[in-house]
C-alpha cells in the first residue's frame, strides 16, 4: 500500500495516530492542570515506566494542555551529565520574563529575577553570555547557600509567587527523571512539598524509568504523599487493536482478527513495537484486509530492524562486563532477577558486582524494581541477549572449569 501514507509513527517520542489506552491518566493529568491553577492541593504525577511504553509522548501531550489551560510551561529532558540546576535556569529566566511582560502592579516578578540570580551565582555554572537584561540586583541570602535542597526551593517559591501576582501558573514537566541524582530528586521534592504547603501556582510533571524503589528515608516518604506514579505499561489486548485498527480504518483499510491476534502476541501490547509492527504491516500489504500472513511477513523485517537498531544501539553502548552481566540475567528468564540469583550465574561475589549494576543503572539499562531486585529498562531485552549471545558462560566459571581441566 501507498508507503507515503502509512499512518504508524515508531520513533521516540512521534506523536502516534492513536493514542490507545492513555485516558485515564490524560484525565488525571487535566484535573491536576485544572485544579493547581485554581490553588486546589492535588498530587502531582509522576509517569513512570519502561523504555518505549509513551511516557514523551504523554508528556508532550500534557504540555499542550497546560499551554491551552494558560500556563506558562518548562519541558526538560533530564541527561547523564547535565545538572538539573544548569538545565532549568535558561527556563526558569524565560518564564520571569515572559511574566515581566504582563501587566500588573506588584514586585515579585523583578524579586523573581534577583533570585534567579542569586540561585546562580551560587550553582558557580557559568552561562556565558546568558545576559540578563533587567538592572536587577541578586537577592543575597534568597537561593545562593549552595545547598540545592535549601535553593532550589526557595528559587521556584519565587517563580511560583511571580506567576500569582501575574495571575497565571507555571508547569515544569521534566523527562527522563531517573536520570537526576538522588539530591537533585530530593531538591525537587522539597519544592514540591512548599509549593503545596503554601497553595501557590506551580506544578511539577515528571516522566522516567522507576525511581519510587531507589529513593530513600524523607524524600521517599515526602514523594509518595506528593505524587501519584502512574505505571505506564503495555497496552491490552483491546486498546493493542485499537491502536492499530483505527489508524488504517481512517483510511478504510482493516486488519484480520487474526493479524490483531498476532501482533499483539509478538509485541506483548508494547507501544513502540506496535507502531513498528503496524508500520511494516502496511507496507507490506498490498491491498486490505491485512491478513495474518502479511502480519506474519512483516515480521521478520520488524524483527530485523528491532535487533539492527533498537536493541542494537543499546547493546553496542555496553563493556563487555556490563554485557556479561546482562546476558547473566537474562539466562534467568524475563526477570525481575534477584541480584544473589545473577552472582551466582556469574560465579562472583555479589559484593563485586556493585560498580558494574551501578553503571548499568546510570546507562538506564536496568533498574531495580524492589529491593535486591533488578530488572531490564527495555521490554523483551532478554529475548535480544539469547539471540544475540547464544551460548553463555560466565568468565569466572570459565575459568575455573579450564583450571580443573589442566589438573591431572
Ligand atoms: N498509547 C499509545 N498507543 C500507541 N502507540 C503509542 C502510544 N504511546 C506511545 N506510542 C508509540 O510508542 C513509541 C514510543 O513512545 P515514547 O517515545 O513516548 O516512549 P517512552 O516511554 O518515552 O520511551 P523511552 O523510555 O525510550 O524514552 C512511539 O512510536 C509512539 O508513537
Ligand atoms: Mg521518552
Amino acid at each position: 500500500m501507498d508507503r507515503i501514507k502509512n499512518p504508524f509513527s515508531p520513533g521516540a517520542g512521534s506523536p502516534p495516530p492513536e493514542l490507545a489506552g492513555r485516558d485515564g491518566v490524560m484525565e488525571d493529568a487535566r484535573v491536576l492542570l485544572g485544579r493547581v491553577k485554581q490553588k486546589r492541593p492535588e498530587k502531582s504525577l509522576l509517569l513512570t515506566g519502561l523504555r518505549g511504553v509513551g511516557k514523551t509522548v504523554l508528556l508532550n501531550e500534557i504540555d499542550r494542555i497546560a499551554q491551552r489551560e494558560g500556563y506558562h510551561t518548562v519541558l526538560i529532558e533530564a541527561h547523564e551529565d547535565k545538572s538539573l540546576a544548569a538545565l532549568l535556569v535558561p527556563h526558569l529566566r524565560r518564564v520571569l520574563f515572559d511574566l515581566d511582560r504582563i501587566k500588573a502592579a506588584g514586585e515579585k516578578v523583578r524579586r523573581g529575577i534577583g533570585v534567579l540570580k542569586s540561585f546562580l551565582g551560587a550553582i558557580k555554572f557559568s552561562y556565558g553570555e546568558l545576559e540578563f537584561g533587567l538592572d536587577i540586583e541578586p537577592e543575597q541570602g534568597s537561593a545562593d547557600s549552595g545547598d540545592l535542597e535549601v535553593d532550589l526551593p526557595n528559587l521556584l517559591v519565587a517563580v511560583a509567587e511571580a506567576a500569582e501576582e501575574r495571575r497565571t501558573a507555571v508547569a515544569i514537566l521534566i523527562d527522563e527523571i531517573q536520570y537526576f541524582s538522588t539530591s537533585e530528586l530530593s531538591a525537587l521534592i522539597m519544592a514540591m512539598h512548599r509549593m503545596q504547603q503554601r497553595q501557590l501556582p506551580l506544578v511539577l510533571i515528571g516522566a522516567g524509568l522507576p525511581i519510587l524503589p531507589g529513593l530513600a528515608g524523607e524524600s521517599k516518604s515526602y514523594a509518595e504523599r506528593l505524587f501519584n506514579f502512574p505505571d505506564i505499561g503495555p497496552l491490552s489486548e483491546r486498546d493493542a487493536s485499537k491502536a492499530l485498527q483505527d489508524p488504517v480504518r481512517a483510511m478504510r483499510v482493516q486488519f484480520d482478527a487474526d493479524a490483531l491476534k498476532e501482533i499483539f502476541r509478538l509485541t506483548r501490547g508494547y507501544p513502540y513495537f506496535i507502531q513498528e509492527w503496524g508500520y511494516q504491516a502496511w507496507n507490506h500489504a498490498t491491498a486490505s484486509p491485512i491478513t495474518l500472513q502479511v502480519a506474519q511477513m512483516a515480521s521478520a523485517t520488524v524483527g530485523d530492524r528491532l535487533d539492527r537498531n533498537f536493541f542494537r544501539v543499546r547493546f553496542d553502548r555496553l563493556t563487555p562486563k556490563e554485557k556479561e552481566y546482562l546476558r547473566a540475567m537474562a539466562q534467568l528468564g524475563s526477570g525481575p532477577y534477584r541480584t544473589a540469583d545473577i552472582a551466582r550465574n556469574l560465579g562472583a561475589k555479589m559484593t563485586t558486582l556493585g560498580p558494574v549494576r551501578a553503571s548499568l543503572i546510570k546507562k538506564g539499562m536496568i533498574y531495580s524494581p524492589a529491593h535486591g531486585d533488578m530488572a531490564f529498562t527495555v521490554p523483551l531485552f532478554d529475548e535480544f541477549m539469547r539471540r544475540t549471545i547464544p551460548f553463555f558462560e560466565s568468565k569466572a566459571k570459565r575459568s575455573s572449569r579450564s583450571g580443573k581441566a589442566s589438573t591431572p
